[in-house]
C-alpha cells in the first residue's frame, strides 16, 4: 500500500517507519518535525515526507493514497495542559479535517493513534472498548473527541480504526524520556535512584514501541471488516502493571539501583487496567510480544551505548523542554510553527 504516515518524526513514527515499509508498504511521512533534532545514537534513515503542517492539509494532498496512519499530534499530558486550545486544534480539529480530506480523496484505510489514557479514573476492574471514556486531561479528552468524530465518518469506502495504544516504552532514535520505563530507565542510570513521584499504586498498562508499530502494520494487513469502524485497544495483560512494579523491573535491570517512593505528586487519578483481547481477535495470530523487563534491559544497553547525559534526559528528550525551548530561541512560533525568517 502506498502509506501517509503522520508524525514520523516522533518517537513511535521513526520506530514505525522502517517497520511498514519492511512489510512491504510505500511509506511518505507528514511532520514538522517538532523533535526531528532530538535524537540519541545515529541519526535515523528518515522516509520521504510531504513538509506541511497537520493543521494545513487538503485532499490534494492525499490523492493516491491507500492507507494514513494518523500519529502526528501534541502528544501527552503536560504538553497538553501547557496550551489545552493548541491541544484541542491540533489532536481535534486537525485531526478530524485530515480524516474528512481522506476521505475525500478516496484513501480506504485511516489509522487514527489514540490512547488508553480515554479511559481515565477506572479503577482496579479491567476496561474493554465498550468502558465509559472518562479523561482527566486536555490531552486525553482531544483524542476522545478525535475518535468519535472520525468513527463517525465509517462507510463502505471509508475504514478508520481507532488504535488506544497503552504508554509506550522501548528504544527509539527520537527517544522520549518523559514516558515512565524510559523515565525511570534514565533516573536509575544517572542518578542511581529510581525515583517515583507517585505513590506507585496508579495501574499503568504499557507496551513495546515496536509492538505498537507491529500492531499498525497487522490492521493495515487485516480483512477491512474486522477493523473498520471499531476502536482496539493495543497492548497486552502481561503489561497491566503498577508503577511500583515497573519500577521494581527496573532495579532488576540497573543493579545497585534503589527504588524511592516519594508520593509527592499528590494522588494521581490515571489508573487504569485494560482488556486487549479485542485485537487478538480482530488480527488473528497478532500479539503484543515485548515484556517491561524486555524493555528495561533494551533501554539500559541503548542509554549506556549512546550514552545518554543528564542534559539530553532532563531537556533533549523531554518533549515539553523541547518546544519551550525552541520557542525561547524564535525557532517556532506561539502555535507551534516554524517562525518565518
Ligand atoms: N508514546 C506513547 O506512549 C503514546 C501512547 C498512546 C498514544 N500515543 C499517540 O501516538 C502518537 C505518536 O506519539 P509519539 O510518542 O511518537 O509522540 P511524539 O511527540 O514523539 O511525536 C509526535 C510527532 O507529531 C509531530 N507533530 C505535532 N504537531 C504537528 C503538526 N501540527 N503538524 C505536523 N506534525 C506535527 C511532531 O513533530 C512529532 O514528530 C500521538 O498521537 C500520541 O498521542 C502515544
Amino acid at each position: 500500500m502506498r502509506v501517509l504516515l503522520t508524525g514520523h518524526l516522533g518517537y513511535l513514527g521513526t520506530v514505525m517507519s522502517p517497520i511498514l515499509q519492511a512489510a512491504g508498504h510505500d511509506v511518505i511521512g507528514l511532520d514538522t518535525g517538532l523533535y526531528a533534532a532530538s535524537v540519541l545514537g545515529p541519526v535515523p534513515v528518515d522516509p520521504p515526507a510531504l513538509p506541511i503542517d497537520l493543521r494545513d492539509v487538503t485532499a490534494a494532498d492525499l490523492q493516491g493514497f491507500d492507507a494514513v496512519v494518523h500519529l502526528a499530534a501534541l502528544s501527552n499530558d503536560p504538553l497538553g495542559a501547557l496550551d489545552p486550545e493548541l491541544t484541542y486544534a491540533i489532536n481535534h480539529r486537525a485531526s478530524v479535517a485530515l480524516a474528512e480530506a481522506a476521505k475525500e480523496a478516496g484513501v480506504g484505510r485511516f489509522l487514527y493513534a489514540s490512547t488508553c489514557s480515554v479511559y481515565g479514573a477506572a479503577g482496579d476492574g479491567l476496561v474493554g472498548e465498550e468502558a465509559p471514556l472518562a479523561p482527566v486531561t486536555p490531552y486525553a479528552e482531544s483524542k476522545v473527541w478525535a475518535e468519535r468524530d472520525i468513527l463517525a465518518m465509517t462507510d463502505s469506502d471509508f475504514a478508520p480504526t481507532a488504535l488506544r495504544n497503552a504508554t509506550a516504552f522501548g528504544f527509539s532514535p527520537r527517544l522520549r524520556a518523559d514516558i515512565v520505563l524510559n523515565n525511570l530507565v534514565g533516573h536509575a542510570l544517572l542518578g542511581g535512584e529510581i525515583l517515583v513521584l507517585s505513590d506507585g499504586t496508579p495501574w499503568r498498562p504499557l507496551v513495546h514501541a515496536a509492538d505498537i508499530a507491529d500492531s499498525f502494520a497487522a490492521v493495515l494487513a487485516a480483512p477491512v471488516d474486522n477493523v473498520a469502524g471499531r476502536a482496539l485497544n493495543v497492548g497486552d495483560e502481561r503489561n497491566n502493571v503498577r508503577v511500583s512494579e515497573i519500577a521494581e523491573e527496573v532495579a532488576r535491570a540497573v543493579p545497585g539501583a534503589g527504588v524511592r517512593i516519594t508520593g509527592e505528586a499528590g494522588a494521581d487519578p490515571r489508573s487504569y487496567r485494560v482488556d486487549f483481547s479485542a485485537l487478538r481477535e480482530a488480527l488473528p495470530g497478532f500479539a503484543c510480544r515485548r515484556s517491561v523487563a524486555d524493555g528495561a534491559r533494551e533501554l539500559v544497553a541503548a542509554y549506556r551505548e549512546f550514552g545518554l547525559d543528564r542534559a539530553g534526559f532532563e531537556n533533549t528528550f523531554v518533549r515539553l523542554r523541547t518546544l519551550q525551548a525552541r520557542q525561547d530561541t524564535g525557532e517556532l512560533t506561539e502555535d507551534l510553527r516554524p517562525a518565518q525568517p
